[in-house]
């Protein structure tokens, strides 16, 4: 597991867009959370995701395919997860639920177990993905990650984006940068015993070390 970040290194946020679609406004969205954070945050664009195989429970272990290792492996050295999310038919798409299977395998190794962990989510339609966001929050609480229970729903997607790829929406926009904001919060805060913590311990043993 990767310790907590401190202060001494950027915060890595892997963000990951639930749609294959070239101009796909999820894309757009995670594109912006990246524009809008200090540089004390670094993003991990996952753009991939169409070469994730179908997950088959008969090619798990030694089976499993080259796209996948590197899947998880750029999630399990992530600080914080952020997930943006289409819906289709008022649920996520069947891409990243494939990716999130993967993710939480095998059993008792899921890459996103304790993982801070956000959801936002764009559509053209009225309520910006909102029940596909709900859905993906309950499918990241059951493998394990620790899930803002806060939501970014982009309504009217074709026509919330400038030229630049800001959210005209000054509001929308506010709430975006504290969404990720208070990802990169969770993701920082000490949790006692964990190696961030260990490491100041095993200096200050080190200091009452050389003091005797
Ligand atoms: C959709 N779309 C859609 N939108 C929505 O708000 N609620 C829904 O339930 C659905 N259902 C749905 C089903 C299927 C099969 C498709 C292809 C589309 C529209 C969807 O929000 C739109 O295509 C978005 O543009 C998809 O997100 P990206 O690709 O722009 O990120």
């Amino acid at each position: 597991m990767v310790p907590k970040s401190t202060d001494s290194r950027p915060t890595l946020v892997f963000a990951i867009a639930g749609s294959l679609r070239a101009a796909s406004w999820n894309t757009m969205l995670v594109q912006r959370a990246a524009a809008l954070v200090p540089e004390t945050v670094v993003f991990d664009i996952f753009d991939e995701l169409g070469t994730i195989p179908h997950f088959n429970q008969d090619t798990e272990g030694d089976l499993t395919p080259p796209e996948v290792p590197a899947l998880r492996d750029r999630i399990e050295r992530a600080d914080a997860v952020l997930v943006a999310t289409p819906e289709y038919n008022s649920a996520m798409p069947g891409v990243l639920k494939n990716a999130l299977d993967w993710a939480s395998r095998p059993p008792g190794e899921s890459v996103l177990a304790d993982k801070p962990a956000a959801v936002i989510g764009a559509s053209p339609g009225r309520f910006g993905a909102q029940r596909a966001q709900a859905g993906v929050r309950r499918v990241l609480a059951a493998i394990g990650a620790e899930v803002l229970e806060d939501e970014l729903p982009l309504a009217r997607a074709h026509e919330a984006f400038d030229e630049q790829g800001a959210i005209k929406d000054a509001e929308i926009e506010a709430s975006l940068a504290a969404l990720v904001d208070k990802l990169v919060a969770t993701a920082r805060a000490p949790v006692p015993g964990e190696p961030a913590d260990l490491a100041v311990y095993s200096v200050e043993c080190q200091r009452l070390a050389n003091a005797t």
